[in-house]
């Protein structure tokens, strides 16, 4: 059975029309979520939603708590998730209020907690698809089902901030790395999801072109959360669209991604 987990980012801290719904809170050995996670079923679609900083934007991208916020989401029986974050495009086509689907990242996050393995359990999974294709397949006819630009592949990188990039990284990670689109919190939150076997998805709500691109100024908060707020009713579209799309029942991922740990764990049960 398909149980969808909504990850918000800035400007979604709420899901309209869901039954029986309840902010739930969910203990971790990881640590405190960002927040309660809202739980209900939407259109018989079972659903939680946890905002990745916290009702009231309490937590930076550095200080959101990763490994607690997945773990919460695996104990809840999530299978699936979404992730929604605004993020700045390299691309001139992917323009504000533009959602992309994210297939790729390059990480230069530093220092943030990105495992749940490693003293005592030894595991490596693959990383090589982070993205779930049958996730993004089906997140793609819902957004076009709710009338939203979307492109269908692109790279994300994730970036450590809080700051944003100077001109250089700008043109950098553009240029030279050929990313798409640039966010601060989709890392390391697709290598945990992949860890726990849930399928996961982080679509881009472009809000800005970053600091490249010559005809627009550089990136400000204000434009971004301007843009974001605006962008929130799409997303908020997109979420009531979701379920029309995805099958309630679920046989294995045909990815895998409900499999990554088979053959993953090098430390032997007895050690
Ligand atoms: N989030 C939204 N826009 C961004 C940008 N340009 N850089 C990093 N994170 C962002």
């Amino acid at each position: 059975m398909t149980k969808l987990g909504i990850i918000g980012g800035s400007g979604l801290y709420q899901i309209d029309g869901l039954e029986d719904a309840e902010w739930q809170s969910v203990d971790s050995p990881w640590g405190a979520p960002s927040d309660d996670i809202l739980t209900g079923t939407l259109d018989g679609l079972p659903l939680a939603f946890l905002p990745r900083h916290g009702r009231g934007h309490v937590h930076a991208p550095d200080t959101i708590p990763f490994r607690a916020n997945i773990d919460a989401m695996k104990r809840l029986g999530v299978t699936d998730i979404v992730s929604i974050s605004a993020c700045g495009s390299f691309r001139e086509e992917m323009a504000p209020g533009d959602f992309v689907l994210v297939d790729q990242y390059i990480d230069r996050t530093k220092g943030r907690p990105a495992s749940f393995f490693g003293t005592g359990c030894v595991a490596h999974v693959s990383l090589a698809h982070p993205a779930c294709a049958r996730l993004s397949a089906v997140v793609g006819q819902a957004a076009r089902a709710a009338g939203i630009t979307t492109h269908d592949t692109g790279t994300y990188l994730a970036m450590e901030g809080p700051q944003f990039s100077s001109l250089a990284e700008s043109r950098l990670y553009r240029e030279t790395l050929g990313c798409d689109v640039i966010g601060m919190t989709a890392m390391p939150e697709a290598r945990l999801a992949r860890e726990v076997e849930i399928c996961y998805l982080t679509i881009a709500m472009i809000t800005d072109y970053d600091s490249w691109h010559p005809d627009h100024g550089t990136v400000s908060i204000t434009d971004i959360l301007k843009t974001a707020h605006a962008n929130a009713d799409k997303a908020r579209a997109l979420v009531k669209a979701l379920p029309a799309h995805l099958p309630r029942g679920r046989g294995p991922c045909e990815y895998g991604c409900d499999r990554a740990l088979d053959h993953a764990i090098l430390t032997a049960p007895e050690a």
